[in-house]
């Protein structure tokens, strides 16, 4: 079985699939604003303690189960657990998590895609007026630009992991480090643009409290795919030889690196735009930021390179973005993709079929709730306030079961996979991982104080999310 299993060509085509995956609209804007907010340099050093200590921990675990089972999410909880039902759950969660993220993701993409194409047009002048992505996400070319999505993730995804993810991200990934690099390289020569990135770079630790350090660690989380099912699959594509320690590594450090120079990129263009911006004051949401606040920014380059400069620094930003967007859809796309074709024995081309019929009318729902629809719009409430469809799927699959996810993956792997065959397996291909320091702190890490972290994270969100209530303090 695991012999006909299509495999990643090289350790570089997975890694970069990984990286793919894991560098996403959250790095490029999320990110350093959050970073700027909370304190600059003592945000990015607390960070990069969280990705080393508590993320690289459970990547590495996730890889171990998918490399292993040679299975999908829900095959691998279920032959690593030996058919043990009681693990069918967490299995379950593992897939349904990145199908509702999927349909989320899709439509923040689907938004992007429609910035991009106008920045095509010669519609920047459109894209900054005030008003304007609220008339945008409610108007029917929506739809237009989510068929042309659906169109490109298929036509990855159905080439398979070699023909279809890898060629992709060998393709999609320096494409955009070399876009960041151009943008980062101009964006530095603008006027101002150092008190920007003394802002993102200086430490300020009066920042940190308990509800600072809660969101670094659920961006960290949410940053590197984790919980998602996305890494138990695609390592399930590489083989026995492959060093699954040392990729883990990499994917981190590519990930928090992106990260990182993102911020040299968005903090001098604010600055630069206007030498007074209170950080505190800016946007914490990724969304409107991107649609709202940044086309503002990037008409404004008008002054300096002209119209058509200004649209060509705009179509790199939104292309740069759009490649990290679906880099990252396509990842998430393949966990049910291979889930109902390994599970069902059907083929991977009516796997597809299937799923984007059925993501298809969930994202279709969610681009209504926006006020195309009522009811979609107000959908329910709780937490004292009316929320959408799309509020919901946010809230309960990426702000809430992502860390539920990751304590399973603790649990599982120390619990009932037990380290023993956790070890065995990472020092497959990581000669050297045997009795380290590292693999010391990986097996205790992941018996005692991150999935207690991962539960406490997971009860506050919960409690704080849906009832209102304060547990913990933040
Ligand atoms: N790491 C991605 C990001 O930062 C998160 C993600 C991965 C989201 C895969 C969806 C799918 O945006």
């Amino acid at each position: 079985m695991s012999e006909n299993r299509e495999h990643f060509s090289s350790r570089l085509g997975f890694i970069l699939a990984a990286a793919g995956s894991a560098v996403g609209i959250g790095n490029l804007v999320g990110f350093p604003v959050s970073a700027t907010k909370n304190g600059g340099g003592a945000f990015l050093l607390v960070y990069a303690l969280f990705v080393a200590f508590i993320c690289l921990p459970v990547m590495m675990a996730e890889m171990a189960m998918g490399r292993h089972a040679q299975k999908d999410p829900l095959g691998a909880y279920k032959a690593l657990a030996n058919n043990d039902k009681k693990w069918k759950f967490a299995g379950f969660l593992a897939v349904l998590t990145p199908f509702m993220i999927a349909v989320f993701y899709m439509v923040i993409t689907v938004w992007i895609f429609g910035y991009l194409s106008q920045t095509a047009f010669g519609n920047l002048d459109k894209l900054a007026n005030p008003g304007h992505f609220d008339e945008f996400i409610n108007s029917y070319t929506v739809f237009g630009y989510m068929a042309l999505v659906v169109v490109i993730v298929n036509l990855i995804l159905v080439g398979g992991v070699k023909d279809g993810i890898e060629k992709a991200a060998k393709f999609l990934m320096p494409a955009l480090f070399v876009m960041l690099i151009i943008l980062v390289g101009y964006v530095l020569t603008l006027d101002n643009a150092m008190a920007g990135v003394k802002y993102y770079i200086i430490p300020d630790f009066s920042k940190m409290n308990a509800s600072v350090l809660n969101g670094a660690l659920s961006q960290a989380f949410f940053s590197l795919s984790l919980g998602m099912g996305i890494l138990i699959t695609y390592a399930s594509y590489i083989s026995k030889k492959d060093d699954i320690v040392g990729s883990a590594k990499m994917v981190a450090i590519t990930d928090s690196l992106v990260a990182f120079v993102a911020g040299l990129m968005v903090l001098p263009a604010i600055f630069s735009f206007d030498p007074n911006t209170d950080p505190a004051k800016l946007s914490d949401s990724s969304v409107s930021m991107i649609f709202v606040y940044l086309p503002k920014i990037l008409l404004a380059l008008q002054h300096d390179i002209g119209y058509f400069g200004a649209s060509a620094v705009a179509f790199i930003f939104f292309l740069l973005v759009f490649f990290a967007a679906i880099t990252s859809l396509v990842s998430i796309v393949e966990v049910p993709t291979a889930t109902l074709s390994d599970r069902k024995g059907i083929s991977r081309k009516k796997a597809l079929g299937i799923l984007t019929l059925s993501t298809g009318v969930l994202t279709i729902m969610c681009i209504m709730s926006f006020g195309m629809i009522d009811s979609l719009t107000t959908f329910t409430s709780y937490g004292s306030s009316n929320k959408s469809f799309f509020d919901i799927v946010y809230d309960v699959f990426y702000d809430t079961i992502l860390p539920l996810n990751g304590l399973m993956v603790c649990l599982f792997v120390m619990y009932k996979w037990k380290k023993v065959r956790l070890s065995e397996e990472l020092r497959q291909g990581s000669p050297n991982y045997a009795n380290s320091f590292m693999e010391k702190y990986v097996n205790f890490s992941l018996q005692t104080f991150i999935p207690a972290i991962l539960l406490l994270i997971f009860v506050n969100t919960v409690a704080t999310k849906f009832f209102n209530i304060s547990i913990f303090g933040f």
